[in-house]
């Protein structure tokens, strides 16, 4: 979960100091605990830092590394080695013939470790990264030349990896990708390549996804990418359709908000050429769903909770389907066959949890799918089929956009699944878009914040579908103000939580519509009420809730399948001002990374 840019561009070209500040200032939301570029000269330039880009930036004498056209940089999450400056990317051998930055973990680093030091060499850090340059230079020493001692370097390590090396006295980076994320980027004076396209869109939207086992060098002149055996491999340039704008905070304080109200539309976008109003029909153009049986969703995280809405959502058209946290999902735990359709839901496709679990039911004769966001993720090469939410590119750390787009994609996934899609379904799925821009603006949850930011704890309750949105209020909620807060299926309060609901614990309830489900849960309010708690309702007016209730947070009335969707948008805005009035980092919370990807 770490981030990599590397710049290789010829004399006279841009200044590579600030193509790479740039990118990892892009790529901060895979880790921001530390980072460090380092210069290919004559001898290496390397600098480091503990603490956010600015720590860097400030130990960065970038005035005189002006002229410097090709370096490599890295904004870390750790994993081995707490972060500090030592532990910080990139690690060099102990002469400096070679820096590396590295993103994944390597699993044999110990006896790698062990060899190394029982060869005399002294590490300076506790990473398992440090391993690589220290390879690389017993290979220089045995009189290799930097391509093949990079290329025997990476043959002894195992696990994931994303690695980059600048070598002294060289002008090019060399580059492999292993499980995990590694795109090139190619300019028309300088060539890229990074954990995530942002990192140099602002250069060029012309970019090459490399796969796994692939090998790159890359110069001012151009990109050669290799086979493991060294035989050249053929690429396909490809353009994406966004811009440095999309990746920018368009004038909003922070990325979070800005993606809250891209959501209409994001959704616009998922939807779009997918629906057919007046056929009442459903085209997943990309990938082919017949003859699905069992489904099983894996998923982590918010992906988790849309990948619950989605196994509701598909029981309800009946088709079977269970969701499964991807940490907890094996096939000797639960079995697949050549029916099973497991469905990965990941905005990242980088997950390592979900993208183990996808492979493992690949492996185990399952057809795989994966709902994702990002064009030419590793997910995308591990499975059969892709479904993209295209919600475009989301910095934040904490998932909002995507959750909407996974919501709607999940809503297409399980009518096409069942072949069950009506005239009236799609005309209410066309509809959210808007319902959304109205909840945007006219939503008075940040008056609410105002008055119950400083509670003991937030706890959040919804029933049917608005379970997995209480389950996904609550995560927005504690990731970004770092308060305790959870979420409960209403009808469990009185089986245990119940005994934490005070005076000071607010409970926010999603209720829509006017049936028993929204009766039981004002059961529920009312259950809470009478233990003095602050109850904020998010309803749509068709019941009583707001009778009950302190605070209300009005949705629109809307179909029932589609309203949860809506009333999500609520708590991310509640969410976001309670962090926003406690002055919380909220696009880079406390000990979190966008993409998680390791075990
Ligand atoms: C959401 O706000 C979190 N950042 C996290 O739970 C995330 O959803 C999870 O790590 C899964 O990520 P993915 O969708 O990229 O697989």
């Amino acid at each position: 979960m770490c981030g990599i840019i590397g710049a290789a561009g010829s004399d006279g070209g841009p200044d590579a100091i600030d193509v790479l500040f740039e990118g990892l200032s892009a790529l901060e939301y895979r880790g921001y605990d530390s980072a460090g570029v380092a210069l290919a000269n004559s001898p290496l330039e390397v600098y480091k830092a503990r603490g956010e880009l600015e720590a860097l930036r400030s130990t960065v004498p970038a005035a005189e590394l002006r002229g410097r056209t090709t370096g490599i940089g890295h904004t870390r999450w750790s994993t081995h080695g707490p972060p500090s400056d030592a532990n910080a990317h990139p690690h060099t051998d102990t002469d400096r013939r070679v820096a590396v930055v590295h993103n994944g973990i390597i699993e044999n680093y110990q006896s790698l470790r062990d060899e190394l030091i029982g060869a005399g060499v002294e590490f300076a850090s506790d990473t398992d990264t440090e391993v690589v340059p220290h390879l690389i230079a017993s290979q220089l020493d045995a009189g290799a030349e930097p391509e093949p001692a990079f290329r025997r370097a990476v043959d002894r390590i195992e696990g994931s990896y994303a690695i980059a090396a600048v070598f002294e006295g060289e002008t090019g980076i060399y580059g492999v990708r292993n499980e995990s994320p590694l795109v090139l980027g190619v300019g028309e004076e300088t060539r890229y390549l990074a954990s995530d396209v942002p990192a140099f869109i602002a250069q060029t939207d012309r970019v090459v996804y490399l796969e796994d086992g692939e090998f790159v060098h890359l110069t001012g002149d151009g990109v050669r990418v290799t086979d493991s055996s060294g035989r050249p491999v053929e690429t396909s340039v490809e353009t994406v359709d966004w811009d440095a704008e999309d990746t920018g905070k368009s004038g909003y304080d922070h990325y979070m908000l800005k993606e809250i109200h891209e959501q209409p539309t994001a959704l616009r976008q998922c939807l779009r050429g997918r629906v057919d109003e007046l056929r009442g029909e459903v085209t997943l153009e990309e990938c082919s769903l017949e003859d699905a049986g069992r489904i099983q969703f894996v998923a982590c995280g918010t992906s988790y909770h849309a990948a619950l809405y989605g196994a509701a959502l598909c029981r309800r058209n009946g088709v079977g389907a269970t969701a499964y946290i991807a940490s907890e999902y094996t096939t000797d735990r639960i079995p697949v066959d050549e029916e099973t359709l497991v469905v990965g839901v990941t905005q990242s496709g980088e997950t390592a949890d979900t993208l183990r679990a996808l492979r493992e039911a690949g492996q185990a004769g399952a057809r795989t799918l994966v709902v994702t966001n990002t064009v030419g993720s590793s997910a995308t090469r591990a499975c059969d089929e892709t479904m993209y939410i295209r919600a475009g590119p989301e910095v934040g750390v904490a998932a909002t956009k995507t959750f909407a787009s996974q919501q709607l994609a999940l809503t297409l996934l399980a009518g096409e699944l069942s072949d069950s899609v009506s005239y009236a379904d799609i005309k209410s799925l066309r509809a959210v878009p808007d319902q959304i821009q109205s909840v945007l603006d006219t939503s008075r949850a940040r008056a609410v914040a105002e008055e119950l930011v400083g509670s003991d704890a937030f706890f959040f309750i919804g029933r049917d579908l608005a379970y997995p949105v209480a389950l996904e209020g609550a995560l927005k909620c504690k990731e970004i103000t770092y308060e305790h807060a959870e979420g409960f299926a209403a009808g469990e309060l009185k089986h245990g939580p119940l005994a934490l609901v005070t005076a000071d614990t607010p409970v926010v309830a999603v209720v829509t519509g006017d049936g028993s489900t929204a009766r039981k849960t004002l059961s529920n309010i009312k259950e809470v009420e009478a233990r003095d708690a602050p109850v904020v309702v998010v309803t749509d007016g068709q019941s009583e809730a707001g009778r009950y209730a302190d605070y209300v947070l009005e949705v629109p009335a809307t179909d029932e399948l589609n309203v949860a969707v809506v009333a999500n948008v609520q708590l991310q805005l509640f969410a976001y001002w309670l962090a926003n009035l406690m002055g919380r980092s909220i696009d880079k919370p406390r000990n979190l990374a966008k993409s998680v990807t390791v075990e």
